[in-house]
């Protein structure tokens, strides 16, 4: 399975702070936000990943991250040039796909939890047609909903539905088999504009090539888009930080985890980072495990 990390969009809603940042390189306490994503991604098994961005940003992201060697990962760059909607990553990661399966994950999603790695593993491992990742939320309107039957089958989802008909979020993490792929090619933009995500996915569920699995109480999805979700994201990962003394999305910490790279070349990344930071000395703590 291959990744596609989406890290475009307008960032209207975060402006003036995203007047000349992209919003996915904002920081979310110590680290910018896109490490999150990125790191369940390399968390799920991924290692060949697809960064899509507005072409004003790719230079940022490419300095930051780079072809992703350092991580053990193959990093690769695409630009969107305007946000026609998350289904057209899908489109523009048709070739980098080829013949793989497809993780998509939006740039400003948040996962963190117990077990959160073996659920993504299993579902990797398992995906035909779509898989999507529900969450129960106070405010299911804001985003795209699933319907199930009695047994907790997936029936369908309503993107901002005005009469939701269940609490599940569907949250910014989908997997596609690479048959299914072909779905985004079908979708036609809807009445704001834009090529929907959950068109692509009712189109799989429709056919009863859907499948939801739910996040429980162990995990956390948070997402970034607004000021106040963005401090509240920061300050959920300053507490835990603290609190238990581990880092959430070191993007160091996890390849190596993951055996992506060895002590070694951890240890290059840590002569990288000054030990003047907090996240330095941590990534140099990892070496006398
Ligand atoms: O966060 C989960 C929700 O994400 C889902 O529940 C919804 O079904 C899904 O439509 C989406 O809803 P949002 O209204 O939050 O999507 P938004 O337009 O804010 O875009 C989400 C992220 O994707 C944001 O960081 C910007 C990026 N994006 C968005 C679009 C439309 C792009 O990079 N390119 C795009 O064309």
């Amino acid at each position: 399975m291959r990744g596609i990390l989406l890290a475009g969009g307008s960032g209207t809603r975060l402006l003036p702070l995203t007047s000349v940042s992209s919003k996915q390189l904002l920081p979310v306490y110590d680290k910018p936000l896109i490490y999150y994503p990125l790191s369940v991604l390399m968390l799920a098994g991924m290692r060949e990943i697809l960064v899509i961005s507005d072409g004003r940003h790719l230079d940022s992201f490419r300095h930051l991250l780079g072809d992703g060697e350092r991580f053990g990962l193959d990093l690769r760059y695409a630009a969107q040039d305007s946000p026609r909607g998350i289904a057209e990553a899908l489109l523009i990661g048709r070739e980098f796909a080829g013949e793989e399966d497809v993780c998509l994950i939006l740039g400003d999603n948040i996962f963190y939890g117990q077990g959160l790695p073996a659920t993504l593993r299993e579902a990797a491992g398992t995906v035909d047609g779509c898989t999507v990742f529900g969450y129960p939320v106070s405010d299911p309107e804001r985003y795209g909903v699933a319907a199930l039957d009695e047994d907790g089958r997936l029936l369908d989802i309503e993107e901002k539905p005005a009469e939701p008909r269940s609490n599940l979020a569907v949250t910014g993490l989908y997997m596609y088999s690479n048959d299914a792929l072909i779905c985004a090619e079908k979708i036609s933009p809807s009445a704001r504009g834009e090529l929907e995500i959950t068109d692509v996915n009712r189109m799989l569920v429709a056919e009863g090539r859907g499948r939801l699995v739910r996040l429980g109480r162990g995990t956390a999805w948070l997402d970034a888009g607004t000021h106040d979700s963005l401090l509240e994201a920061s300050q959920y990962v300053q507490v835990l930080q603290k609190r238990q003394g581990l880092r959430i999305a070191c993007l160091e910490e996890t390849a190596y985890h993951m055996g992506y790279i060895g002590k070694e070349q951890l240890r290059a990344l840590a002569d990288g980072l000054s030990a003047g930071s907090d996240y330095g000395r941590h990534v140099r703590s990892l070496l006398r495990t």
